[in-house]
């Protein structure tokens, strides 16, 4: 971590702010910014923000201001993001499990397109649609069948999953849409998990893709929009040396393989690779304590502010910027306060010698960290604090 950034922070702990805090480095975020708009800017691109990794009011404000567009699984998330800049006609609504509210609502913003996933819906939001003497614009959202090889919680595009519309039920679903018209099918939405590291899953997507977009011409029907979803990792591993993916070669990828039609404008909707790297957990030890065999670092910080670990096992890099140096430590089980033995953030982690008050942080939890925050054992909610602009 920067020297100017642990600066940052214990002044911050020195002045009482109390632990634990959420911290984020919006010139990183800043940064991440530029470069997905070069990169996406050189194909045309549109590139959709996934609220659901972190929807903190500051974070999608300084989003909204470089990429106009956003993904919002909840109707709460469609209204937090035109409230914080993103433009209405830009926001593509997500999710199995929309409400007859949450449609409703998404039908009074005129929100540029709905992702249905399945049948159903597709009935449901033509009668909302006709309730207000509207027509809705929706993208089916297929199952495209690739392995994206990451934690089968996060792994979206297989068929067992409860998401998407399967190829074999397109016919039925172009026979049931001609009876809908309050709807306009303007696009095709694909998301095959997320956390992939490797782009192998993504080509294989964009082969899908091309044989999908075969059938739809074999049955004369254009479509305008293809949206490839997120899920493009970062590296947890290396939150400094490598804090941006590779947008250049992601995007390039898309490019190479997926063919789009003539006029056709190709959408993603990328979260974590926006945000997980800005955020640091920031925590104090509470307690060191010595088991049969296991050094226990207990910090104030748990799952109820960071759940990853505890629910995919996910890697989090910890470190402790109290301690002067990083050799002739221990290995360390550091741990949450919570009453769940799951509630571990990271086993035999080697860390300088650690003790009460030590100040650690748990990088790249910019994603999916403060947005999956809960009160479980009557917690508060984390805070968050920002890191000014250096200049
Ligand atoms: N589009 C759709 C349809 C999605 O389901 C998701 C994420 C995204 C976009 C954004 O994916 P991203 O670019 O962030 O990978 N809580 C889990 C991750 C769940 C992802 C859910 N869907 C975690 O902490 O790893």
């Amino acid at each position: 971590m920067k020297s100017t950034t642990v600066s940052f922070i214990k002044k911050l702990i020195n002045e009482n702010a109390h632990t634990p805090f959420y911290f984020y480095e919006l010139e990183l975020l800043e940064k991440t910014l530029k470069s997905i708009t070069e990169n996406a800017g050189k194909y045309g691109y549109e590139v959709h923000y996934a609220l659901k990794a972190n929807s903190n009011d500051i974070i999608l404000k300084h989003i909204s201001k470089h990429l106009p567009g956003a993904d919002c699984v909840s109707g709460n998330e469609v209204k937090k993001a035109i409230e914080t800049g993103f433009d209405a006609q830009k926001v593509v609504f997500a999710g199995v499990g929309k409400s007859d509210r949450e449609i409703d609502y998404a039908l009074d913003q005129d929100i540029f397109c709905f992702n249905c996933e399945s049948l159903q819906e597709l009935e449901v939001i033509n009668q909302r649609a006709a309730l207000k003497n509207k027509t809705a614009n929706i993208a089916l959202r297929i199952n495209p069948g690739v392995n994206a090889n990451t934690h089968h919680y996060i792994t979206t595009g297989l068929e067992e999953n409860k998401f998407g519309i399967n190829i074999w039920e397109l016919p039925a679903v172009l026979l049931i849409l001609k009876s809908l018209p309050n709807l306009k099918i303007i696009g095709l939405h694909f998301h095959i998990g997320s956390q992939i590291t490797d782009l192998q899953p993504f080509r294989s997507l964009c082969l899908k893709v091309n044989e999908i977009q075969e059938w739809f011409d074999s049955q004369h029907i254009h479509l305008e929009h293809i949206n490839v979803g997120g899920g493009l990792g970062v590296d947890y591993h290396e939150p400094d040396s490598a804090a941006m993916p590779d947008f250049a070669a992601y995007f390039k990828l898309f490019n190479d393989f997926l063919r789009l039609k003539p006029n056709q404008k190709l959408h993603f909707e990328l979260g974590r690779a926006i945000v997980a790297q800005c955020g640091i957990l920031i925590s104090q030890v509470l307690y060191v304590k010595q088991g049969v065999k296991t050094r226990f670092a207990i910090l104030d910080a748990g799952m109820t502010e960071l759940i990853r670990p505890a629910l995919y096992q996910s890697y989090h890099k910890i470190e402790n910027i109290s301690a002067a140096s990083d050799g002739n430590g221990f290995l360390y089980d550091v741990v949450g306060p919570i009453c769940e033995s799951s509630d571990c953030f990271g086993k035999a982690v080697p860390l300088p010698e650690t003790k009460r008050g030590d100040i650690i942080a748990i990088r790249s939890t910019g994603a999916y960290g403060e947005v999956m925050a809960s009160q479980y054992n009557l917690r508060e909610i984390a805070p968050s604090c920002f890191m000014p602009f250096s200049e």
